[in-house]
């Protein structure tokens, strides 16, 4: 039974029109949709990498170092952590955070270099190779080819689209693919759009297949001890 009592509360809810409250609830719901539009035509106010300057960092980390993928990982990560000031971004320095990711029937291995509300840059990658959806993101990709080659298909085309080292691989908001990590392969992933909404791909499978907690615990972990840092210090 109701464990609510009668008395002038319910007697005022019950004198106000469906009417009113279902307006109400409309209004609110449009001001919610209508702020969350401008926030989508303000956010790259707070981007603070460049795509053509981690291209060219990729490109530099695979010349120095073409037989040696940790070596690259370096390169790249003591590059930015000189180029960026830790008071205007959190950059990840410890190289051996690596954890498990599966999502979308793909499997590799993980380090969050960055991330924040609007970007995140990662290392991603396995030496055994993979494959599987990308999924639909909210934010466009940018898959940097570290080694090996990464292949990709769109229904509609006969033919494999082939990613080979040095090379990226641009997936735009909403763009989704069939991918294969030929091999093996690693990658640095950056992405600029809304990153809190790629996290449920992101656990997807681990959630629902692998049940591999220690590797959700981590990515919580990591991705929110970065997420949190960088707010502290307003990157957004
Ligand atoms: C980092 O790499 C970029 C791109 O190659 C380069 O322009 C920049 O000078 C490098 N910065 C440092 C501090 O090494």
């Amino acid at each position: 039974m109701s464990a609510r009592k009668s008395g002038p509360i319910e007697n005022g809810e019950e004198r106000r029109s469906p009417i009113i409250k279902w307006a109400t609830r409309i209004m609110v719901l449009s001001l919610f949709i209508a702020f969350c539009g401008w926030l989508d035509t303000v956010k790259h106010q707070w981007y603070i990498f460049e795509p053509s300057k981690l291209h060219a960092l990729a490109q530099d980390a695979i010349a120095a170092h073409p037989d040696d993928t940790s070596a690259m990982v370096h390169h790249i990560v003591s590059n930015l952590t000189a180029e960026y000031p830790s008071n205007k971004i959190r950059i990840n320095p410890d190289e051996r955070e690596w954890f498990f990711n599966n999502a979308g029937g793909a499997m590799g291995g993980m380090y969050i270099i960055h991330t924040s509300i609007t970007e995140y840059l990662i290392i991603f990658g396995t030496p055994l190779g993979t494959e599987g959806h990308t999924g639909i993101h909210t934010a466009d990709d940018y898959f940097h080819i570290l080694v090996g080659e990464q292949w990709a298909y769109a229904p509609g085309s006969y033919e494999k689209e082939v990613y080979p080292a040095g090379s990226v691989h641009l997936m735009p908001r909403g763009v989704r693919k069939q991918y294969k990590m030929h091999k093996g392969c690693f990658a640095l992933e950056y992405a600029r759009g809304w990153i809190p909404l790629m996290l449920p791909f992101g656990f997807s499978d681990a959630l629902t297949s692998t049940l591999d907690y220690m590797s959700v615990y981590d990515m919580v972990r990591i991705a929110g001890r970065e997420l949190i840092g960088n707010l502290l210090i307003g990157k957004i």
